[in-house]
């Protein structure tokens, strides 16, 4: 079949981000065609599944663009080479967690992934190619792509010599959250374009600006843009570890978190968003992005600029472990056989993502210490729990509910970690009698009505309060 698109991407990884960001551009770029392409067979396998529960991905919002643009505009794929080959623009979405091993491990990112993606593009890249860096990366990872497309044999094998293979690369960061990744990607603050040539700067541009508003797109050098994209979800996380850093504070003098957080979110300075007190930060990046930043001050010899945002990670810890130990200190110091109730296991609400989820840290410290938890979460499955919990499990000490109730049943307390809204809506009433007393309920996210709680005859923790 003829291809009459005016012009090919590819995305090479299928994730949270290339998923959503591509079936975004699918939806209002009918000319373009769109591959997302990936290593991962079964992620592909359930990207292409007629029954939407299997998408990879939750997002409000994803399940009708994909209705829409699957088949027609937007396809997945694991044929790599076919789908590179065939583009013009092409988007490294791929993971790049922190090293685990080797130098920088625990800090730098490990760009293995970057680097593989990198030599695919070199191999089967035809005619001028757009390699655009939608993943995270440290700066100057641009200068690691470009030497790598370089290497690669500038005339395409087969060809009689006269087609020249060259690249040009850009970075466009991607800046969405998780939980409202369609409203973001369809609506965004900004779209952040840096690159060295204006030609690939416009291509990427034209894109956005079949729905974006021009004035939301801005253009900077490669190292900027690279830049700009750490400091935003440090300072991001900054402003999350300041609010939890003052909710114990609030705990011990009796102010309250929520009225000192509008109190000081007013100011149009400081402003009003993320200033929700909760068990610490969790997702994919933060904590990656920080330390990252982190390593890159050490690299350049600022060991002062890194010791201060290696605090807001510092923080991040601090303010998990408060919350278990208060949890073991309530329940009269010791969980041995005590069964509690954990609401919410995805790392913030509306996404089945558990990435360094604060949940996962919590309810370790809780079985350590003898208890058996019993998880309720609208969206993340059993399988997902039992993997992130792993080693910590023994002798039946994790079930795994379908309902709030059956969780709370025999419960001593419950512990609500995420905001799923749905928690609001429970009978808190029917949970009070299922419960063993006194029942406890530990609310990390300032989420439940307390007042309303404590009439019903529970004895509530809620944060800085
Ligand atoms: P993810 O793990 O969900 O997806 C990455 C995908 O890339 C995986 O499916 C993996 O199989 C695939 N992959 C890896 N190497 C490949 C290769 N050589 N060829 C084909 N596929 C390959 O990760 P994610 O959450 O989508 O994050 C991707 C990047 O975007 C990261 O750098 C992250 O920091 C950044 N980011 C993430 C978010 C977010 O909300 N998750 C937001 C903004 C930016
Ligand atoms: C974050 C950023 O918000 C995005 O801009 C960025 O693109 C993305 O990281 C990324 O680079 O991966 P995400 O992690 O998906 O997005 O979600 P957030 O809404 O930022 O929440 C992160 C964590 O902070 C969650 O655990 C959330 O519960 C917590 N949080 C957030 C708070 O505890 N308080 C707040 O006020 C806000």
């Amino acid at each position: 079949m003829k291809n009459t698109f005016k012009k090919n991407i590819c995305c090479i990884g299928a994730g949270y981000v290339g998923g959503p960001t591509m079936s975004v551009i699918a939806l209002n770029c009918p000319e373009l065609r769109v591959d997302v392409v990936d290593i991962n067979k079964e992620k592909i396998d359930n990207w292409n599944s007629s029954d939407y529960s299997r998408l990879p991905v939750f997002e409000p919002g994803l399940e009708n663009i994909i209705k829409k643009c699957r088949g027609i505009n937007l396809f997945f794929s694991n044929k790599i080479e076919e789908c590179i080959s065939r583009a013009d623009i092409i988007f490294i979405s791929v993971n790049t967690p922190t090293k685990a091993k080797g130098v920088g491990a625990g800090f730098a990112s490990d760009l293995k992934w970057i680097e593989s993606s990198s030599r695919l593009i070199a191999k089967f890249a035809k005619n001028h190619t757009v390699v655009v860096e939608k993943s995270t990366l440290p700066v100057k990872t641009a200068e690691t792509i470009k030497a790598i497309l370089n290497s690669s044999e500038p005339f395409e094998s087969g060809s009689n010599n006269d087609i020249e293979k060259t690249f040009s690369i850009v970075s466009n960061p991607e800046f969405l959250a998780e939980g409202t990744a369609i409203d973001d990607l369809q609506n965004p603050d900004r779209v952040l374009i840096g690159g060295e040539d204006n030609d690939s700067i416009n291509l990427i541009s034209d894109i956005y600006k079949n729905w974006i508003d021009p004035v939301k797109i801005i253009t900077t050098n490669l190292w900027s843009s690279e830049l700009s994209k750490l400091v935003a979800n440090a300072f991001l996380a900054q402003r999350i570890s300041s609010i939890n850093s003052i909710s114990a504070l609030c705990e011990s003098t009796g102010a309250n978190i929520k009225e000192v957080a509008k109190a000081v979110g007013s100011d149009s300075r400081i402003g009003e968003k993320f200033l929700n007190p909760g068990p610490g930060f969790g997702g994919s990046c933060f904590k990656k992005d920080i330390l990252n930043l982190v390593y890159l001050c050490k690299f350049y010899g600022l060991n002062e600029v890194a010791d201060y945002w290696e605090q807001v990670v510092k923080i991040n810890y601090w303010q998990q472990k408060r919350i278990s130990t208060l949890v073991i200190r309530n329940l009269f110091g010791t969980l041995s056989d005590k069964k509690i109730a954990i609401y919410g296991f995805s790392f913030k609400a509306n996404t089945n993502d558990t990435r360094e989820s604060p949940s996962i840290k919590i309810s370790k410290d809780l079985l350590q210490e003898g208890a058996k938890l019993n998880f309720y979460d609208p969206k993340v499955k059993r399988k997902q729990i039992f993997m992130e919990l792993d080693s910590s499990i023994k002798d039946d000490n994790v079930i795994i509910s379908d309902t709030g109730i059956n969780a709370a049943k025999g419960a001593d307390a419950v512990i609500v970690l995420t905001e799923w809204d749905v928690f609001n809506k429970l009978n808190w009433r029917n949970i009070y009698k299922v419960m063993r007393k006194p029942a406890w309920v530990f609310d990390s996210r300032v989420l439940l009505n307390k007042k309303a709680l404590i009439d019903i005859g529970f004895k509530v923790w809620s944060i800085g309060n």
